[in-house]
């Protein structure tokens, strides 16, 4: 049976106080609608419908990656207004299931249950209980406990408002169903709004059984109205994402000062992770590997036994086992580290490849470099591959040792088992295995005397 997904999000998100829709407010570096967007994705045979009101031209625009249909509601006259527009492409056989693009944290698993609780004579209706349900549309059951309909906070009687189990709003039904009780719903209540959950005592009346399921956590149900429940919302995937990575076999030293914006492509055991650290985008990350506090990694692949020390930041590039990085080192894209190379403080490396077990330990910039193995490259050492139009390559042999504050203008290469002196500026290739010195001689004038001041 095709299965369509009706996510809701035409509502203005008055109370973000934003130039933005709402459901383009990020949590863990992904927009609201596009996490609703992604669990609805991994259900079989789904096309997805976005209804969409406010700003829906800067909304189509910057979601234009998605495979949907969007469907513009002009005015927000309510909930079952909104799914009334997206009607028009619902089949009576048609599974339907609907969304709000504001909540963002919902299951699969949840949703599968949902599924299969409807029929072409059920309905199933995602329920939760709550500690405080106020705000919430509430479940009223009979004396049996079959549902009865959903009352409004603001239509709500004292004994009603004092039922904890609230609507999160998600529904499954059939096309057929759905668009009978559409048809019927009116505006004659405290918001002169076509609620959509009216459907639910006209289905009742129609004959069709409500069932209800509850989510696994009242968490995964939690929308976002204002900005102090999205920073909520964020903890809450993040504090997930932590118990998914301790679960795995990762040490975190605090759980909540750590934050996930991506996945792991693979991740090994026994990695102890300090605090503050961000992993962003698709990492890699091997067995026994530690990572210093205030670190963040993006895209990056590393090996087993690397230790990042604290203040890394570590981006699109590759790691060789038992590495060891920083503090404070910066790794940019397409750094490539063979096996045992050690990084230290205030080393930038960008485009470069470092073959096994060199050591570039201080403040220095390689960069569109090729770099042996067993080299030395001593503290202040700077590739010079931009001559402010053009990059050059920096090729240095394995063995080599470079002295201290040397300059190395490329296009330059240093050949294996050189070593250059201190201070030294390299300006073309230099000899396998001897000493090069560029720089001026050093002189001593014993006559000399310091300028005095005349009286
Ligand atoms: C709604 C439910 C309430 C439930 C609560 C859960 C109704 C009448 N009430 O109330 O029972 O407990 O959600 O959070 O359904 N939207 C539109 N067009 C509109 C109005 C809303 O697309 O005209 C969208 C919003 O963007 C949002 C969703 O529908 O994604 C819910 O709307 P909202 O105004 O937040 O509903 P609530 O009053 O919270
Ligand atoms: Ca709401």
């Amino acid at each position: 049976m095709a299965l369509k997904t009706i996510i809701l999000a035409a509502g203005k998100g008055t109370r973000m106080r934003s130039a933005k829709p709402k459901i383009l407010h990020k949590i863990a570096g992904v927009a609201l609608l596009q996490h609703v967007y992604n669990t609805s994705q991994q259900l079989k045979n789904n096309s997805i419908i976005i209804v969409c009101g406010h700003s829906s031209q800067q909304l189509k625009q910057e979601m234009s990656h998605l495979n949907a249909r969007w469907v513009e509601q002009q005015l927000q006259l309510g909930t079952g207004h909104a799914v009334q527009q997206a009607q028009a492409f619902i089949d009576d056989n048609d599974s339907v299931l609907i969304l709000y693009g504001d909540a963002p944290l919902l299951k699969k698993t949840s949703l599968d249950k949902l599924l299969a609780n409807a029929s072409d004579h059920s309905l199933a209706l995602l329920t939760v209980n709550l500690d405080n349900p106020t705000g919430y549309g509430r479940i009223v059951r009979s004396a049996n406990g079959s549902v009865l309909k959903i009352v409004e906070e603001k239509e709500a009687s004292a004994a009603e408002k004092r039922i904890i189990e609230g609507n999160t709003g998600v529904i499954a039904i059939r096309g057929r169903l759905l668009k009978n009780c559409l048809a019927k719903l009116r505006n004659d209540n405290a918001q002169n709004e076509f609620y959509l959950t009216d459907i639910i005592e006209i289905a009742r009346h129609e004959g069709i059984a409500i069932k209800t399921n509850q989510p696994a956590s009242q968490d995964e149900v939690l929308g976002v109205n204002t900005r102090q429940q999205l920073a909520h919302l964020e903890r809450v995937y993040q504090l997930e994402q932590a118990e998914q990575m301790m679960a795995q076999g990762v040490t975190l030293q605090d759980p909540a000062r750590i934050d996930v914006r991506g996945t792991f492509q693979s991740l090994g055991q026994d990695i102890e992770v300090d605090v503050n650290v961000i992993f962003e985008g698709r990492n890699t990350i091997g067995n026994n590997v530690t990572i210093g506090a205030n670190s963040s990694l993006k895209n990056a692949v590393i090996g087993d036994d690397v230790k990042i020390l604290a203040n890394c930041v570590i981006e699109d590039a590759v790691v060789g086992a038992r590495s060891r990085i920083g503090p404070f080192a910066r790794l940019r894209p397409q750094a490539e580290l063979a096996s045992e190379v050690q990084v230290g403080n205030f080393v930038e490396i960008k485009q470069a490849t470092v073959d096994k077990g060199s050591k570039i330990n201080h403040l220095s910039y390689v960069g569109d470099a090729k770099i042996g193995s067993n080299v030395n490259l001593g503290a202040g050492t700077i590739t010079c591959n931009y001559d402010g139009v053009n990059k050059f390559k920096t090729v240095i042999g394995d063995d080599v040792f470079i002295g201290s504050n040397t300059q190395l203008i490329a296009p330059v290469t240093v050949g294996k088992g050189a070593t250059i002196g201190a201070g030294s500026t390299i300006t073309k290739d230099t000899p396998a295995q001897q000493l090069t010195l560029a720089r001026a001689k050093q002189v001593s004038l014993a006559h000399w005397q310091r300028p005095k001041k005349s009286d």
